[in-house]
This record gives structure tokens, C-alpha cells and sequence, in this order.
């Protein structure tokens, strides 16, 4: 199927764009097509695959709980998940775990809290400040917590409850605080991944968490991309010096089984009880056993340093080497990288595809480069190579 026509199974509803290619099976960092052709995978499943593809660890620990048992619903007492939770609440210095399927569940959450948050306090019609350009996902809630109005578009009446400011703009934040007593929370991601790879200087997170706690709302953040190591550090706001009330996870915490996190702490810690929120899959042995051996690889292996290291060097690199018109930046923390280009630059998914590397493009200017954690120096400075020819010819071929 490589190099074929786009494709689209007659019988799949088609929501998705697929590259031409199948593969068959992954490695470390790689993955291999039909015809055995090797890809070095930058993408790693859009931010997921942490320990790259096949990692024993998490195949031992998939393999020996599936063998048991999978799944027995949240009715019962699950230590595997128990275990998960003491795991997320140490790393994070949290309280509390919810567990889901998915970044957007995850996010459906952290919004539902916030509002019962909200009425406790006695708010009728609670409000959650959300951001420009952020993404938290594609259900009602979560689409319209979002500031893509592209795929809004079409799924109107929109969800009430959000009001928007620019991604990371505190007098925005503080005008917003002072003007409406109904906003109980701030919910934002601390590095914007779909928007654009936009980086928040972690002192201005400080100076946000300082502001919304002196208004009494709960700081929500969305670290369904930027948690489990990804930026250098366990989770993102420890580059900042403070801790959320509510922290979403997903992607990489499960490296590649569905998993979702709702974590929470402080004022946050109990609000939801017996009933308010459920899930029948959420947290079942099956995918907790993934996350745990997950979470002790990242921390048996230090992937927040490697992150942060291979990141620091990838980004090192490519400033020195895409310092060139067309380019208008380089920027990224540990394994979360993007060049920003001066053009739409969607075709150097597919060029990058025949040059075998996996990468994606988001905001449509933005390369972004997302692989697992546990990719080498080497790998790194390979994919670096094909990288600067691919965007180098994109940039000839498209002036
Ligand atoms: C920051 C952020 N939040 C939420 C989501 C939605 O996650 P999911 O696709 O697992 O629902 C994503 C997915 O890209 C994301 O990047």
C-alpha cells in the first residue's frame, strides 16, 4: 500500500486521513511496513508510545494480567489500580486518582468537578476560563472548552459555561476574575500541543496559579499531552513551582493502552463522591498494569532527564541547522518539539513518510516532533538528519 492514493475503507466511517502505509510491527523506536522498510517514529502514536513500540516490560505486564483477569468494573476493590494511584499521587505530590479511557473522558471530568465545585459554592451558572487556541478533546464539553472553531463548526448549539482568554495572559485572566463571580476555575493546558506547540514560560504558570487561587477557583491543567515525562520533568507544572487541584492525564500514561487520569488535590480533592462520576471500563486491571509498568520504566530508566537531554540536543541541533528563510522557529521542552514555518506545511508529513520518518504537522505551520522517551542520542540525531532535508526540500520545492 505504500505510496498509494489516499484510501478509504468502505466500510470505516471516514473521520481520519491515513498516511499509505501499514505496518506490521514495531521495535524500540521504529516501525516496520508490509515490505519490511523501516520509519523512525518521532511521532510515537501522537505523543503516546512513551517507551517507543514492544518494550518488554510492558509487554510482560499486558501479557501476564491479561492472562488472569481483564476486566471486573469498578464495583469491586482493583489493587492493580489501587497501586496506580499511589503511584500518580507520589510522583505528582496529588491526592486523589479518577481513572478513564481518553484525554477528552479525562477532560469531561476535570469539567463536571469543576462545576459541582461551583455549585457547592453556591454558584448556580458555574464558568471556567478556558484559552485560546487550546485543545481538550472532541466531546461536546471538550470541543467547546476548546478554541478551534474548525471543528466546532457544525456541532453548534455550543456547550454554555466557558469564557475565553488569550493562551497564558494574566491581567486577561485577572480582568476576567474581577469582572464574574460565577468563575470557579481555570482550565488550560501548560504547554499547548494541537494549538501550535506554544510554550508558557513556567513563571507566568506561577503567576496564573497565584491568581486564581486568590480568587478562590480551582486550577485545572491539561496534561494529556505534556504529563508522563514527556517535557523533561514527571508532569509539566513541576518546571513551575507550583501544584494544580486538578491534573488530566492520558497519551502516555498507558504507552499505548487507552487510559485517562483525572487527578486531583486540595480543594479539589473531594468534591466528587459516590455517584457523581463513573466509568465502566475506567481503571480496569487490564490497562492499570500497563500504566504501572509504564510509570516504573519512566522512573527505572530517569526518562524525565533523557527527555529532557535528547530534547535539549534535538533542539540545539535544529536551531543551528534550520537557521534558514522560511523557518520562523524552533521550539520545544524535552520530547516536545516544533519548527514553526512562515507556510501551511502539511505535505512534509507524507515527504518525511517516503524519507522514512514519522512526524506530524499541527496548526497547520507547526512540524511536530513527539517520540518516545526512551529514543537514544543516536536515533535522535538520525531523525534530525532526515528531518532537515525534508523540511529543507518542502521549503525549496514550496517557496
Ligand atoms: C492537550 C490534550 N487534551 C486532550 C486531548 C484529547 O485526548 P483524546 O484524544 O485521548 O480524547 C488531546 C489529544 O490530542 C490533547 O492533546
Amino acid at each position: 500500500m505504500a505510496n498509494g492514493e489516499t484510501y478509504f475503507h468502505p466500510n470505516l466511517i471516514p473521520t481520519h486521513k491515513r498516511l499509505p502505509v501499514v505496518f506490521t510491527h514495531g521495535q524500540g523506536v521504529w516501525l516496520f511496513d508490509e515490505a519490511n522498510r523501516r520509519y523512525l517514529d518521532m511521532l510515537a502514536g501522537i505523543a503516546v508510545d512513551t517507551l517507543g513500540h514492544a518494550d518488554p516490560r510492558l509487554v510482560a505486564a499486558i501479557s501476564d494480567q491479561a492472562s488472569r483477569m481483564i476486566h471486573v468494573s469498578n464495583g469491586f476493590h482493583i489493587p492493580v489500580q489501587e497501586q496506580l494511584a499511589e503511584r500518580l499521587t507520589r510522583l505528582s505530590g496529588m491526592d486523589k486518582a479518577f481513572f478513564c479511557n481518553s484525554g477528552a473522558e479525562a477532560n469531561e471530568a476535570a469539567i463536571k468537578l469543576a462545576r459541582l465545585y461551583g455549585h457547592r459554592k453556591g454558584v448556580d451558572c458555574p464558568t471556567i476560563v478556558v484559552m485560546d487556541k487550546a485543545f481538550h478533546g472532541r466531546t461536546l464539553a471538550t470541543l467547546w472548552a476548546g478554541g478551534n472553531t474548525k471543528i466546532q463548526t457544525g456541532f453548534g448549539p455550543p456547550v454554555d459555561g466557558f469564557v475565553r482568554i488569550p493562551f497564558g495572559n494574566v491581567s486577561a485572566l485577572e480582568q476576567a476574575l474581577g469582572r464574574d463571580p460565577t468563575i470557579v476555575a481555570v482550565f488550560m493546558e501548560p504547554i499547548q500541543g494541537e494549538g501550535g506547540l506554544n510554550l508558557l514560560d513556567p513563571a507566568v504558570l506561577d503567576q496564573i496559579a497565584e491568581v486564581t487561587r486568590l480568587h478562590g477557583a480551582l486550577l485545572m491543567l491539561d496534561e494529556v499531552q505534556t504529563g508522563v515525562a514527556r517535557t523533561g520533568r514527571a508532569f509539566a507544572f513541576q518546571h513551575s513551582s507550583i501544584k494544580p487541584d486538578v491534573m488530566t492525564l492520558a497519551k502516555g500514561l498507558g504507552g499505548g493502552v487507552p487510559i485517562g487520569a483525572c487527578v486531583v488535590s486540595g480543594a479539589a480533592a473531594d468534591v466528587f463522591g459516590i455517584g457523581s462520576h463513573g466509568s465502566t471500563y475506567g481503571g480496569n486491571p487490564l490497562v492499570c498494569a500497563a500504566a504501572n509498568a509504564v510509570l516504573a520504566a519512566v522512573e527505572a530508566d530517569d526518562l524525565p532527564t533523557r527527555a529532557r537531554d535528547v530534547g535539549d540536543h534535538i533542539v540545539s541541533l535544529l536551531r543551528a541547522r534550520l537557521a534558514i528563510p522560511g523557518v520562523r522557529e524552533v521550539r520545544g521542552r524535552g520530547l516536545m518539539i516544533g519548527i514553526e514555518l512562515d507556510r501551511p506545511c502539511g505535505d512534509i508529513v507524507g515527504l518525511a513518510l517516503e524519507a522514512g520518518l514519522l512526524l506530524s504537522v499541527t496548526a497547520e505551520r507547526v512540524v511536530r516532533i513527539v517520540p518516545p522517551l526512551t529514543i537514544s542520542t543516536g536515533e535522535a540525531e538520525h531523525g534530525v538528519e532526515i528531518l532537515i532535508q525534508v523540511v529543507t526540500e518542502f521549503l525549496r520545492r514550496r517557496p
